[in-house]
């Protein structure tokens, strides 16, 4: 433990350092085995950050990092030949624009399972489990359709900390007995915001159904057959799934709606975010020489804006022509026919860089949690075209907020849509507004998210796995958590005693009816 932060001296600054070292140098696992780089932005950021805080930590990834500090404990478990696959297989994101939400449900299975069952069989993955002197504090997951992957935090006897790169959502909500009522907390898959009418309240709920029923019945049972072809000994996947020391989550009250948290699922998002550095020269000329500010699109780390069809990027060009604004343009090749000179492009940008520059006016994106997130940490408002995944229900969330407007990806066959969508934003100085106050919202919090991220992973190191956070609902059925047992009975009782009544009223009224009869006879 110790040799985390000695150095040679004195033998006071040993002895502090001795303190510091026994009070916070833990050593940590963490597992971000999807190839995404927002993904993985996400698990170095978590990573680095508690490096630098003195922390012994290995990280389990598909990327790597350029340069470590020396003074770091910073070892890389790196996934090699993960991005290769996925370099073969060039997919088009653009053509999942349009999948239903239930087939995106189900693809998912396919993608964690592929991702579970190649970290699993990852030489360097079973070298490091197969060392009997590898001995870990904690063990942070990324919670991403890898459920199996909580082995890790069993195998090393560790408290295991689940990372929700998508907030608080239906991966990670019953894992720890969160509630989170259909009627305002919506898919991730769908297009809501937290106001639903009553029709998307109806979707939101059936597919919350769709989606526990497949949980239950087809992807953990997959998931526990990949566990345990490689770990035969390893317990019943049920026995690791609920038992999460702490959820870290990427999101907050200023980039997602207010949901209900448990106080051991901690909302962190923003922390992967630092201040804008100063721009390379190109960048910062053209942007500090355009006189009526600038627009700034990217679609992201995955889709690829030449991948745009031709009829939709030549109206994109028609649009972006006609502003007095200038352009800058994540585009992946290095020619764009009939470029604007207005129009800047790059296979890669410093986008962090760029939104923190005070001439920014507008960011056009696919609306990922990321990029939605750095935004609001600038103040940017924004034109989204959301493609897949969370995206739609980020840009719901963004236009209901009021800094947003927000096109589907069909509507870019129709140049005035564009057109009248960005002028809106560019014109109606409330966007800008509401996202400066939304950029004041996320930085006024009691401690930096990173800096919050790091105390709960002590914490929970701390107390041992911090047991005494852990909802007593977990440990119910759960027809017992939503009460149904109770409703059944109450409802059974109030059937039983109207049945009762009803007999009694008939018994009443036919002895009446008898007496009657009696005495019209004895009358007579
Ligand atoms: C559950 O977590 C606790 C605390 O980290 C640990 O002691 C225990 O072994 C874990 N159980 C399983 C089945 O993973």
């Amino acid at each position: 433990m110790m040799h985390c932060t000695m150095r040679t001296g004195s033998v006071l600054i040993i002895f502090v350092a001795f303190l510091i070292a026994l009070s916070k140098c833990s050593r940590l696992l963490i597992v971000f085995p999807m190839m995404a780089p927002s993904h993985y932005n996400l698990g170095s950021s978590l990573a680095k950050g508690l490096a630098e805080a003195g922390h012994d930590v290995t990280i389990i990834a598909p990327y790597k990092e350029k340069t470590i500090p020396k003074d770091w404990k910073y070892r890389e478990i790196v996934l090699d030949g993960f991005l290769d696959r996925k370099e073969k297989e060039q997919i088009n994101l653009f053509d999942f624009a349009n999948t239903p939400p239930v087939i995106t449900l189900f693809g998912m299975n396919g993608l964690g399972n592929e991702v579970t069952d190649l970290t699993f069989a990852h030489p360097n993955v079973q070298k490091l489990l197969k060392d009997k002197n590898e001995k870990f504090d904690s063990v942070i997951v990324e919670q991403f359709v890898n459920d199996a992957m909580k082995y890790f935090a069993y195998h090393f006897n560790a408290p295991l900390v689940s990372f929700s790169t998508v907030g608080a959502n239906a991966w990670v909500n019953p894992l720890v007995g969160n509630p989170a009522p259909p009627s305002f907390v919506p898919e991730i898959f769908l297009s809501y915001s937290s106001r639903m009418s009553f029709v998307e309240r109806l979707k939101n709920t059936l597919f919350s159904v769709i989606s526990e029923l497949n949980r239950h019945l087809i992807f953990f049972p997959a998931q526990n057959r990949i566990l345990h072809k490689y770990y035969p000994d390893a317990p019943d996947l049920k026995d690791l799934l609920y038992n999460n020391s702490l959820i870290l989550l990427n999101s907050h009250v200023s980039t997602n709606p207010p949901v209900p948290l448990l106080p051991n699922m901690i909302d962190i998002g923003g922390f992967h975010v630092k201040p804008a550095k100063t721009l390379p020269k190109d960048l910062k000329d053209f942007i500090e020489g355009a006189k009526h500010g600038v627009i700034y699109f990217s679609m992201g780390s995955n889709i690829r804006s030449k991948d745009f069809p031709e009829k939709m990027r030549t109206n994109l060009l028609n649009v972006l022509k006609s502003l007095k604004q200038r352009v800058i343009w994540k585009f992946e090749d290095e020619n764009l026919p009939g470029k604007p000179d207005n129009v800047l492009i790059s296979k890669w940008l410093p986008q962090n860089d760029i939104l923190g520059h005070q001439n920014v006016k507008l960011f056009i994106t696919h609306g990922g949690l990321l990029s939605t997130t750095e935004t609001i940490y600038h103040g940017v408002p924004v034109l989204t075209i959301p493609i897949f995944g969370d995206q739609k229900m980020n840009a719901a969330q963004m236009v209901l907020q009021g800094f947003a407007q927000s096109i589907y990806f069909e509507d870019l066959n129709y140049e005035n849509k564009i057109r009248n969508a960005l002028n809106e934003v560019l014109t109606n100085p409330k966007y800008a507004g509401i996202a400066k106050q939304r950029s004041k919202i996320m930085h006024d919090q009691p401690l930096k998210p990173l800096d919050s991220a790091i105390f709960w992973i002590e914490y929970v190191i701390r107390h041992k796995g911090a047991s005494h956070l852990r909802i007593a609902g977990l440990d119910l059925a759960w027809y017992q958590y939503i009460s149904l047992d109770v409703y059944v009975f109450v409802s059974s009782v109030s059937i039983l005693i109207a049945l009762i009544l009803v007999k009694l009223c008939k018994m009443i009224c036919c002895k009446k009816t008898i007496s009657k009869t009696d005495k019209v006879k004895k009358n007579k």
